[in-house]
Order: structure tokens, then sequence, then C-alpha cells
């Protein structure tokens, strides 16, 4: 490990503190930030982290503070990230800095691969986008399918979730609502089409027995998208409990009453708990499972948050210490091994 440190912006979230626990567990230099000053401080106390700096994505000028010392990859947690995310990722890549992010928003990380790409080769930022459970499982999943169909090109690629038990933090809560309102992408024969989520079903093949899940805006569609081999891809999710409900009004009716939902979600997030407690997050179930054109494989786990936490910080591990390839990439592609990294994370791959 070098001298370099991580950099953990919105290091005051629920996700922001499981980070800031992880990377102190795993040895990694860290300092952190967040818009309130007293909070981080506490933060800083509580993680035992290196140095804490007030940043607010609403004056970009303030920005320039993350990366006054030592920091060589910056975490960002800090979320809705069609909110406030894009000034941090633009300022970590004009500073040449790596970036990582927790981010589930599918138009965020089609935003920054289309935009920010090649300034990132050109300062030498590695940039990667929902290095999280989602998507990073879903995108591991997909390469290890591709591997195994040994070709060369992919009719079509499916990513499918089924997402059981379990609470969602506010920051959570709100991401949904703002993906699932608007429209996003899916890649229908090499191209982009705009859809919303939910506009389609499909019954998907899980170990547990087939189930309807309804088409989602994921990042993985991008991702595959970018490969240049993959000709369609497709994301589906099953859901339940409190997610659920948000996913099926933002996606249902959200996009037309989007303006006069927005105060009523924002109440209905107020009124729930901050974020899951101990108990809701091991009762949490994932299973993933990737198809690519007859290959299938299946990954399971539980804990989002707590995975989310492990996933991210092995990546800033990684670009601490290794020299990854340059530009926007995909979890996948930034040279951690698929199947040693999801098991060294608690993931099952079958
Ligand atoms: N992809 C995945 O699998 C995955 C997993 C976990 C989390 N996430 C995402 O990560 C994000 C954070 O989740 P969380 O659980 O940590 O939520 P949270 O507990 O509500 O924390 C939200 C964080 O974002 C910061 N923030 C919110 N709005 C901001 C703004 N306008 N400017 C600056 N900072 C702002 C908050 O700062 P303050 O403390 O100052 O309010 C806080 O640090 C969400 O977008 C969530 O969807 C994704």
């Amino acid at each position: 490990m070098s001298h370099d440190r991580a950099m953990v912006f919105g290091a005051t979230g629920f996700t922001g503190g499981l980070v800031c626990a992880t990377l102190r567990r795993l040895g990694v230099p860290f300092a952190v930030a967040g818009r309130r000053r007293q909070e981080v401080e506490e933060v800083r106390e509580r993680f035992g982290a290196e140095h804490a700096v007030v940043a607010d994505p609403a004056a970009p000028a303030t920005l320039a503070g993350l990366f006054g010392g030592r920091e060589r990859v910056l975490i960002s947690c800090a979320g809705p990230f069609l909110r406030c995310g894009w000034p941090v990722v633009e300022a970590a890549v004009e500073a040449g800095v790596h970036y990582l992010d927790t981010t589930g928003e599918q138009p965020f990380i089609r935003m920054v691969a289309d935009q920010l790409g090649g300034a990132a080769l050109a300062k030498g930022s590695t940039v990667v986008c929902g290095m999280a459970m989602e998507f990073a499982v879903g995108d591991w999943a997909a390469q290890l399918a591709m591997r195994r169909a040994h070709m060369k090109r992919f009719e079509e690629v499916v990513v499918a979730y089924s997402l059981t038990g379990g609470g969602v933090s506010h920051g959570t809560a709100l991401s949904i609502f703002e993906m699932f309102a608007r429209p996003a992408w899916s890649w229908e024969r090499g191209r982009y089409k705009k859809r919303t989520a939910g506009y389609a079903r499909r019954r998907i093949p899980f170990p547990f027995g087939e189930r309807t899940c309804l088409w989602a805006p994921f990042g993985e569609i991008v991702y595959l998208a970018r490969r240049g081999t993959v000709d369609s891809a497709a994301t589906y999710l099953r859901i339940t409990g409190p997610a659920a409900e948000i996913f099926r009004w933002s996606g249902v009716v959200g996009r037309p009453l989007k303006p006069l939902l927005r105060p009523l979600v924002a109440a209905w997030v107020a009124a729930q708990p901050a974020h899951p407690s101990p108990s809701q997050r091991r009762a949490s179930r994932f299973t993933i499972v990737a198809g690519a054109d007859g290959s299938r494989v299946v990954t399971s786990g539980s804990d989002s948050y707590g995975l989310t936490a492990e996933i991210i910080a092995a990546g800033a591990q990684h670009l601490l210490s290794n020299d990854a390839p340059r530009g926007v990439r995909s979890p996948a592609t930034i040279g951690l091994a698929p199947r040693k990294t999801l098991s060294s994370v608690g993931v099952m791959v079958e």
C-alpha cells in the first residue's frame, strides 16, 4: 500500500459510515468529507479518519478541498446522485483523482460515461459508478456468464434481481424514487431507448423457481452497452417490502406526477427509520441471475449495505495499490478478478 489515501465524500450518511468502518478494518488510510462541519468532525473522530474536509456540491469551489492532501481515490456516497453527484465526479476527474461511487441511478451512470470518458483518460483517472451491491455484483455475474458462453458477440444479456426482506435508508429511498420516476435507458439492438421502470415484465428462472419481474433501469445496461459486444441488454427486478411500494408508485405514476409526488415521498421517507436496523440487514437477501445467450450465473448473499461497503473499499484498495485501466470503466473492467472478489466480499457464485 502506498502513502496515498482515499477520501470518503458523504461520510455522514449510513453507507458512508459503513465504508469508513470497512476502510479502517482493512487498514486503508482515509479522510472524510461532507457538507456539515460538525457532523463531518464527529465522523472523523468516530472512525479515526486522518483528516476532515467540509465541501458542498452546491458551492462547487469548496470541492477543491477534497484533493488538498494525499488523496488518490475519491469515494462518493452522497446521493441522490442525480441531485448532488455531478459536481463531485467532475471535480475528481479535473483533479486527476480516481473516483468510485455508490450510485444506483442509471441515468447518472450514463451521463458520466458519455460526458467524462475523454477527460478521465486525459487526466489519468479511473472512474467507476455503481461500485456497490448495485451494480457491481450484476456486472461481475454478467461477465462470468459471458465468459462461460465462450462467444465473441451476444444477442442478449439479461441481469435479474430478486430482493427480499430488509429496509432502506432515507438516501436510498429518495434515490429509488429519483431513479424510477424518470425515464431511463434500455439497450435494444445496438441503440439506447428511453424507457420507464416497469414498462415490461418477464418470467425469470431463479434457483427457487420462476418469478415475474419488472423491467428496471439498472446500471448493467450502460456497462454492457459500452462493451461493444452485446446487441441487447435488459435488467429486471423482483422486489418485496417497503422499497417495492416506492417502485410501484414511482414507476407507474411517478413520471407524470413527479412534481406533485416529490414532497409526499419526502414526507413519507422522513417518517421512516433513517436506516435499516442490524436485524433488517441480516434478514435481507438478494439473488442476482445473469444470462448471456443460454449461459447462466447465479449470485446470492445478504446485507446489501454491508456488502456495498466491502465492494467499494476493495475497489479503493485496488486503485491505491495497482495500475488499473484508466477512463470511465464498469466495476468488472478495472482488473479485479470477478470470482475471487465476489467470494472475498461474501457473495456466493454458482
Ligand atoms: N448501489 C447500491 O447498491 C447502494 C447501496 C447503498 C447506498 N447506495 C446509495 O448511496 C447513497 C447514500 O445512501 P445512504 O444509505 O448513505 O443514505 P443516507 O444515510 O441518507 O446518507 C446520504 C448522504 O448523502 C449526503 N447528501 C445528501 N444530499 C446531499 C447534498 N445535496 N449535498 C451533499 N451531500 C448530500 C448526506 O449528507 P448530510 O449528512 O449532510 O445530509 C449523507 O452523507 C444513496 O444514493 C443510495 O441510493 C447505493
